[in-house]
């Protein structure tokens, strides 16, 4: 075997779905003297290469959390900052993430945001529909707590209506319910900026993931921040309750 094909061989393959908290940014601009917006700006930055990074990597789903459901109690001026930089995002880049193959799907109570941003989000997702590269799952105006709430409505409301029994009730039926519907859980959730909590992100999702948590400001983390997480991933062995062998 070739020293290529035998490293190639000794490589595990990469977790199939990487979810990330971005923090951060607020720091990174505040350590330099510049507005928080200088922090999201270079957020985005950060943002784009980790999809191409993903992407090199062979990572199917990448889960960013771009916005939360709590982030509205941010200055209104910051929000429209962040909803601005949505915007600027989808109207540039969607073309050159189609020609990439990859396919757009967006978590979050989005429907609720600006008319003019639902609209970019709805034509970015059907212009991506079949693409097969990397999914790229944008969290926006997301929040777990709510998205359980709403899934257990709908079952209500099913039940209520005679359209579901309470016996069909179970864990793939209910995760049919949730914004994540069709991609499959988060093997790997990594947050930035040394900060070592969920925020109300993937609850159900990711009750299997391996967490990392990481000292890199969002904006300083590039493709060599993901493959440290990567390889801290590998390194942990993954018994999903069992014992080891
Ligand atoms: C956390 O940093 C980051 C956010 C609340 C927003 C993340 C957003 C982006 C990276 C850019 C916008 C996204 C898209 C898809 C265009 P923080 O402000 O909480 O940082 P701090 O904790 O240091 O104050």
């Amino acid at each position: 075997m070739s020293t290529e094909a035998s490293l190639k061989a000794e490589t595990p393959p990469p977790p199939q779905h990487v979810a990330i908290i971005m923090d951060g940014n607020g720091r990174w601009a505040k350590a330099r003297g510049l507005p928080r917006v200088a922090g999201h700006q270079r957020g985005v930055d950060a943002l784009r290469g980790v999809v191409e990074a993903g992407q090199e990597m062979g990572i199917d789903y990448l889960t960013l959390y771009a916005f939360s459901s709590e982030n509205w109690k941010r200055p209104p001026s910051e929000v429209d900052d962040l909803m601005g930089l949505l915007r600027l995002y989808l109207r540039r880049e969607l073309r050159e993430l189609h020609r990439n193959g990859v396919r757009i799907r967006f978590i979050g109570e989005w429907r609720r945001l600006a008319a003019d941003i639902v609209k970019l989000i709805e034509d970015a997702e059907r212009t991506t529909a079949d693409n097969t590269g990397l999914t790229l799952v944008i969290a926006v105006n997301y929040g777990s707590h709510s998205e359980i709430v709403e899934a257990s409505r709908q079952i209500a409301v099913a039940v209520s209506d005679g359209r579901m029994s309470a016996d069909d009730i179970d864990e793939t039926t209910f995760a049919a319910h949730l914004h994540t519907d069709g991609i499959p859980d988060p093997d790997l959730v990594i947050r930035t900026s040394g900060e070592q909590r969920l925020s109300n992100f993937l609850l159900w999702q990711a009750c299997y993931a391996e967490l990392v948590f990481m000292n890199v400001l969002w904006p300083d983390f590039n493709k060599r921040s993901l493959e440290q997480a990567v390889d801290e991933y590998h390194r942990r062995e993954r018994r999903y309750g069992a014992t080891s062998g």
